[in-house]
């Protein structure tokens, strides 16, 4: 069964052509990083006319590079939601178009449901995929969430970030040190060149046991930190601060990600954990989920970076367990914003 992915929903046009939920055929992703990069942020007005200008090459392109046409589609997926709704309104209007056009099945997917089915996208054999249920850590630029994924569809809020998602936080506290955006990758980089302990910032548990989130305070400590380093006008904190307040603060997040992930797994009784988002191509994030699961006689499944940022390959893949469960969406389905709390 081949179906197109097509996402939308932040500051990313994707798509991909995947087969049974699993075969990767083709997946493109146009970024507006270069767009957003010179306001520091995502502003949402310019990033939905880019996905217009960006929409129709990329499913072009994904179709393409798979060697397939629209004929031997046998369903669309699409993100409907949580999201920038100008964003997911692009996707979500074209996929309808599609559908409609080509006369294809369409099913509508949860963004944040749609990440840890990237976990999937591999040509191993089926006893080396994950298992359901599964707990799985979605980490990104706009969400931090565990969710308790029960089967091929369906899922359970564990927890979720009260404040900044984790990505967002990488993100602020790069721009406050000068380090541009997105800022998560240069932290990871510079942080691997100092150590988490030289500029020590504390774990932000919330409360004992606790499964949701809270990274705004952190992103604070690091600014009180940055003033107390009592810099003249105009002169710049000097590379190796920067390195170690890097280390620092992603120490301190790292930590509460994999603590959180594994209280999350012992509490419910599951072995195998899945770890998605962009900032699941964070390097220490991935170094200490490692040796967190050889310690504890856990699965651990973390996707290649291409497929933990935002893609259309695992709308593709959850979307094909929907059709195959007969989830069709109605072509007066509206974009959802905001879902379960997200
Ligand atoms: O999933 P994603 O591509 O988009 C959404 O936010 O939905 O995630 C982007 C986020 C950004 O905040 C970015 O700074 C962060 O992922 N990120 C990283 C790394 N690479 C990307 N954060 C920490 N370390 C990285 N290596
Ligand atoms: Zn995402």
């Amino acid at each position: 069964m081949l179906i197109l992915g097509i996402e939308s929903s932040c500051d990313d046009t994707a798509a991909s052509v995947v087969e049974d939920g699993r075969r990767v055929l083709s997946t493109i992703v146009a970024s507006q990083d270069d767009i957003h990069g010179r306001y520091g942020g995502i502003v949402p007005e310019l990033a939905s006319r880019s996905h217009i200008e960006a929409v129709i090459p990329v499913v072009e392109g994904a179709l393409e590079k798979a060697g397939v046409s629209l004929g031997s589609i046998d369903g669309v997926s699409v993100t409907q939601g949580p999201g920038l709704v100008g964003s997911i309104l692009v996707g979500l209007s074209f996929a309808k178009a599609i559908s409609f056009a080509a006369n294809l099945p369409l099913t509508a997917v949860n963004h944040i449901e749609s990440h840890p089915h990237a976990a999937f996208l591999y040509e191993g054999e089926e006893k080396d995929a994950p298992r359901f249920p599964f707990v799985a850590l979605v980490v990104s630029g706009g969400h931090t969430t565990l969710l308790l994924m029960e089967g091929p569809t369906g899922y359970r809020v564990l927890g979720q970030t009260l404040d900044d998602a984790a990505g967002e936080a990488f993100d602020k506290v790069a721009k406050l040190m000068g380090l541009g955006y997105p800022g998560g990758a240069a932290i990871d980089a510079l942080a691997r060149q100092s150590d988490p302990g030289k500029v020590a910032f504390s774990r932000p548990y919330i409360a004992k046991g606790s499964l949701d989130f809270s990274f705004s305070g952190i992103k604070t400590a690091v600014l009180n930190h940055v003033r107390g380093l009592s810099l003249k006008d105009g002169e710049v904190i000097p590379e190796a601060t920067i390195r170690d307040i890097s280390a620092g603060f992603q120490g301190a997040v790292v930590d509460v990600l994999v603590d959180k992930a594994f209280w999350a797994a012992k509490r419910h009784g599951v072995g195998e954990i899945v770890v998605a988002g962009g900032v699941a191509c964070n390097s220490r994030l991935r170094q200490r989920f490692e040796e967190r699961a050889r310690q504890e006689g856990v699965r651990l499944f973390i996707p290649p970076p291409r497929f933990c940022s935002d893609n259309g390959a695992m709308v593709a893949a959850l979307g094909y367990h929907q059709l195959k469960k007969g989830m069709i969406a109605p072509l007066d389905l509206n974009a959802r914003p905001t879902w379960d709390g997200f």
